[in-house]
């Protein structure tokens, strides 16, 4: 198969979908790979490493796009990229469909087969493909939260860990998750006083079992949130309901009740936010203020740290790409179901249940339209 690798053209975005080590896997099992003049760049991975590889590189996106039957990338594919799509060529990257309606539009007319990493599901409802990006996100939370607490960012003035006699910030994590997870380990480890609210039982019971009392946590219903946001100085959304629209569970009304220079890093804004103020933003522009409140809402947080992410990214979605370069994707998707719940639309027609719901448009079920 002709596997295309273009470079990322989102503000702030310098990850890359596939590395040499990846290249070199797809060359040995015979498939050609085709990687755009200068994409791994912005993860250190230089022309001359892919040449390496085996792969060759190609001076212009629109070559890559046009000889490509396979492309990887990382982010949902920009207006240019979605002109550039033809029916039945397989697109494997983030697409977050839930709150974008442009880009729902643009890849019906498209009717390639678009595979979103962020719904490849286990049985066991886990994510592998986001999970990676999860983790980074998650981290990363904790670390531009205490950044934006500064006085100087625009914060409250405080210190996320105290110092002996003063207590420590209050970070309160809504969803326990895997970027919940990540950004309360991190906020511990920082010595913060932190809540992690989830509707999960056991989720909670899990967290409660790894972190004993040194974190607390809290069932997430309405009246649990309305009390503890307005005790909270950093705020991290992290919620998550698979392929759907977040729901708003920080309402508009909550923000006046919240303390002046508190931060809300709402990283869950890639599926429309838990946040009902947040709106997506960009590394070069990344925080708003609404009612005195600090909003993050960078929705390609891993983005910044590109050396980890694209390996820790390329780590997961490997043996996914080469398994549909080795089969072809209808092969690929029948062997794997977590796979299948990756396709999102296919020739035109939306094929995630979540995201056709979301946007009050008709779902037609991958079983039948491949005669699964
Ligand atoms: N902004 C970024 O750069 C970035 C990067 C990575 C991931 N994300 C996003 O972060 C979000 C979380 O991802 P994840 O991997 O942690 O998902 P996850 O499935 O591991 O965790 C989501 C958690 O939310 C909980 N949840 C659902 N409804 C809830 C509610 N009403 N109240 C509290 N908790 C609730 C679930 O029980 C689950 O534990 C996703 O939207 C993901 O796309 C964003």
């Amino acid at each position: 198969m002709i596997v295309g690798v273009p470079k990322e053209i989102k503000t702030g975005e310098f990850r890359v979908g596939m590395t040499p080590a990846g290249a070199s896997e797809f060359v040995a099992r015979g498939h050609r790979v085709l990687v755009e003049r200068g994409a791994g760049e912005g993860s250190a991975f230089s022309d001359q490493d892919y040449r390496d590889a085996g792969a060759e590189l190609i001076a212009t996106p629109a070559e890559v796009f046009e000889r490509a039957e396979l492309l990887i990338k990382v982010k949902e594919p920009q207006p240019v990229e979605i002109d550039r799509l033809r029916p039945g060529q397989i697109l494997f990257t983030y697409l977050h469909l839930a709150p974008d309606r442009p880009q729902i539009e643009g890849l019906m007319r498209a009717r390639a087969v678009c595979i979103g990493y962020e719904t490849v599901e286990r049985a066991d409802h886990s994510l592998p493909l986001l999970a990676p990006m999860s983790k980074v996100a998650g981290r990363m939370a904790t670390q531009v939260g205490a950044v934006y607490l500064e006085k100087s960012s625009g914060g409250r003035g405080v210190l996320l860990g105290g110092v002996p006699g003063v207590l420590p910030a209050k970070v309160v994590v809504l969803g326990g998750g895997v970027v919940g997870t990540h950004a309360a380990s991190i906020a511990v480890g920082m010595g913060a006083d932190v809540t992690i609210l989830d509707t999960d039982l056991d989720r909670l019971s899990y967290l409660d079992e790894i972190w004993g009392s040194r974190l607390h946590t809290l069932y997430s219903s309405r009246h649990n949130i309305v009390r503890i946001v307005t005790e909270a100085d950093l705020i991290i959304g992290a919620v998550l309901l698979p392929g759907a629209k977040a729901p708003w569970l920080v309402t508009r009304e909550m923000l006046p009740t919240m303390k002046k220079g508190a931060v809300i890093v709402d990283v869950s804004v890639d599926q429309g936010g838990c946040v009902e103020t947040t709106r997506p933003t960009t590394h070069a522009d990344p925080v708003f203020f609404v009612e005195g409140v600090l909003h993050y809402g960078v929705s390609n947080m891993p983005g910044a740290v590109p050396i980890t992410s694209t390996l820790a990214l390329t780590n997961a979605t490997l043996s996914y790409a080469l398994a549909i370069a080795d089969k072809g994707w209808r092969q690929a998707v029948m062997d794997d179901e977590a796979l299948a719940k990756g396709v999102n639309l296919l020739d035109g027609q939306i094929t995630s249940k979540p995201v056709a719901d979301a946007h009050g448009l008709a779902y037609q079920p991958l079983a039948e339209m491949i005669g699964a």
